[in-house]
């Protein structure tokens, strides 16, 4: 099946149960008041990243915190493992697979109704790939060779958890930001860079053909994202003049500030680049999802208060736009307090303030941003 193609696409995807026509109920168990009951009530789903361990910096993450779990369970209904099913975890060398720590997560997330989603089948950059992939001799037949270690990646990935996981981000952040082209790893030489990519997808297809197939980047509103933009909607072109099987297009949406103010946009023509980009992408019959929405507040003033009264305008402001969009349905938070964000790690503030750019803080205590959140979640259209 064209799975890719127009408007089969869609109804392919509207058959499949993490997908099922949108419920705007939910169980009789969950506070009225939780982001996962607003969101329901309008036909959307909530839920957030959760991690045991920050890899480069062993920063602890929320896994290990009952308080912390607790909190997640009761405002999302969707949870995404922060690192714990990336090559880098899952595969600490060619001939094994190491799943201790995602089922540990996938198994809590179970006893809690959650649903859990895949992330990541391939992260294209060899930064995020292991060491030995990246130094490996593919030997005197490297197509085949590296056909095999794709396929058997997501073949065994993707077979051990079956229809637990119901949507996959399958290929994460193809496109550099740079030049909008596609980047090159040790696959490249034989796959190629947009070869690796299609493979990937047709591979998911087959060992998950119950699954949501997800490309996620994290091109986003500011002029800033010119380039990479145009770089997806080309990928994302490709694959369907390819009749790859491709069904939505996460955006990370990992929004804030930069030094010059081109990361986010506001108002006026980055907007309107955004929406026309969103067009584009749903005009070619895929679905969108909210995939790691947080808001760096790097670049904001010290003072606490209007910190996060900006933080929770910044993400509003994205939020409404992206969520006006009906083909979207998912919404998840790239962690929920600020204690075990990424955003402590990458891009820290030189004031060395802890940054205030989840919906709860480190003591988890929730935020304008969290009111920001209920309030762009109820105003979104009804699905
Ligand atoms: C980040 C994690 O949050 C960090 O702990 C890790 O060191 C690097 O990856 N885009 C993605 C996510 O798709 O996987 C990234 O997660 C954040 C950016």
């Amino acid at each position: 099946m064209a799975a890719f193609s127009g408007l089969s696409g869609v109804a392919g995807i509207a058959g499949l149960s993490t997908c099922a026509s949108a419920q705007t109920d939910w169980p009789a168990d969950w506070p009225a008041d939780s982001l996962k009951a607003i969101a329901r009530s309008r036909g959307l789903r909530f839920g957030s990243a959760l991690g045991g361990q920050e890899p480069e910096s062993q920063q602890r993450f929320g896994f290990a915190d009952p308080a912390y779990r607790a909190l997640i369970a009761r405002e999302c209904e969707l949870l995404v493992h922060e690192n714990e099913m990336k090559w880098q975890a899952l595969r600490p060398s060619r001939d094994r697979f190491e799943f201790t720590r995602a089922d540990a997560i996938l198994q809590w997330a179970e006893t809690q109704g959650l649903s859990t989603r895949g992330h990541t089948l391939l992260w294209q950059a060899p930064r995020w790939l292991p060491a030995w992939l990246n130094q490996l001799d593919f030997g005197s037949t490297p197509v085949k060779a590296a056909e095999a270690i794709l396929r058997e990646h997501i073949r065994t990935v993707t077979q051990r958890y079956g229809r637990r996981i119901m949507s996959w981000d399958v290929v994460n952040e193809s496109v550099a930001h740079e030049d909008g082209e596609l980047r090159a790893n040790a696959f490249s030489p034989h796959l190629g860079t947009f070869g690796q990519v299609e493979l990937a997808f047709r591979y998911a297809a087959e060992y998950a053909p119950h699954a949501e197939l997800v490309y996620n980047d994290y091109m986003g509103m500011g002029r800033y994202f010119i380039k990479h933009r145009a770089g997806v909607l080309k990928l994302l072109d490709g694959l369907r003049k390819r009749d790859a099987p491709v069904h939505a297009l996460g955006l990370q949406a990992h929004v804030g500030t930069s030094a010059n103010g081109e990361w986010s946009g506001r108002g006026g023509e980055d907007e309107r680049e955004w929406r026309r980009f969103l067009d584009e992408v749903t005009g070619m019959g895929l679905k969108l999802l909210i995939t790691e929405f947080d808001v760096s507040d790097q670049h904001l003033l010290a003072d606490t208060a209007r910190r996060d009264t900006e933080v929770a305008a910044i993400g509003k402001a994205f939020l409404d736009i992206t969520l006006s969009y009906r083909q979207l349905r998912d919404v998840l938070c790239w962690g929920m307090a600020d204690a075990y964000s990424w955003l402590q790690v990458f891009g820290p503030r030189t004031d060395q303030l802890m940054k205030r750019g989840t919906p709860y803080d480190a003591h988890l205590q929730p935020k304008p941003l969290r009111q920001a959140l209920a309030a762009a979640l109820r105003a979104a259209p009804p699905r």
